[in-house]
């Protein structure tokens, strides 16, 4: 049932100022399981897109996270619980980088089962949000053949280790998931077949 959300939701221009170093973020890294339920604002969430794959480099539209010959393979989709970011409704969306916005592919919470298709990792459930980074391989293979999909593995690295040292620069919290099971992962998220999921990250203020 519709709640008349809005089906685009344009996201806060992210800050390219901290308030940590660099290397203090590097030094407060790590992977955390426990979240509370308050709400991420916006604009944390907004940063945290723009480092997993936002464009830095509005002439070329290159991206905060290198990729093999700027083939950029990864799509990016978000898993909001309800209050789980202030002022977006619960559902599934997906990250447009060209417009740094929000499209509403799906209204309800879906937490529950993102986090039974990962084993029962029920932190996924507990986390405010989720991030699902994807892979559409062909991007990168149509190039570079089966060398391309390693090529994507190294990126999706990339892409969550900014995820992973952002979330510290803002004192949140986060893990990377690679234990799912892909094709419930799919189903959840209403994903077509070529659509490979490689992380999900929880995401919340640490407990
Ligand atoms: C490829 C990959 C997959 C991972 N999958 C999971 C996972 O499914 N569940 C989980 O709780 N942690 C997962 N982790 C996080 C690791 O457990 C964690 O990085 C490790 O324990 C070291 O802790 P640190 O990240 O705090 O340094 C994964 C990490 C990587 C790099």
């Amino acid at each position: 049932m519709s709640t008349g959300q809005p089906t685009t939701i344009h996201l806060p221009p992210p800050s390219q100022k901290g308030k940590i170093s660099l290397e203090e973020a590097i030094s407060r890294r790590r992977s955390i399981r426990d979240f509370t339920s308050e709400p991420v604002s916006q604009s944390q969430l907004s940063q945290i897109l723009w480092a997993a794959q936002g464009i830095s480099d509005m002439r070329w539209k290159y991206r905060t996270v290198p990729s093999a010959g700027a083939t950029y393979p990864l799509e990016i989709l978000v898993v909001c619980g309800r209050n789980g970011v202030d002022e977006i409704g619960e559902g599934i969306y997906h990250y447009s980088i060209a417009h740094h916005s929000l499209t509403l592919r799906y209204e309800g919470d879906v937490r529950a089962d993102l986090a039974r298709a990962a084993l029962n990792q029920g932190f996924i459930y507990e986390a405010p949000l989720d991030i699902v980074i994807c892979a559409l391989y062909q991007r990168t293979t149509l190039g570079y053949g089966s060398r391309g999909e390693r090529y994507v593995h190294m990126e999706v690295g990339h892409a969550g280790q900014n995820i992973y040292l952002q979330a510290a620069a803002l004192g949140l919290a986060t893990v990377a998931i690679g234990a799912f099971n892909d094709e419930r992962v799919r189903e959840v998220l209403q994903l077509d077949k070529q659509y490979k999921p490689l992380y999900i990250m929880p995401i919340g203020r640490p407990t």
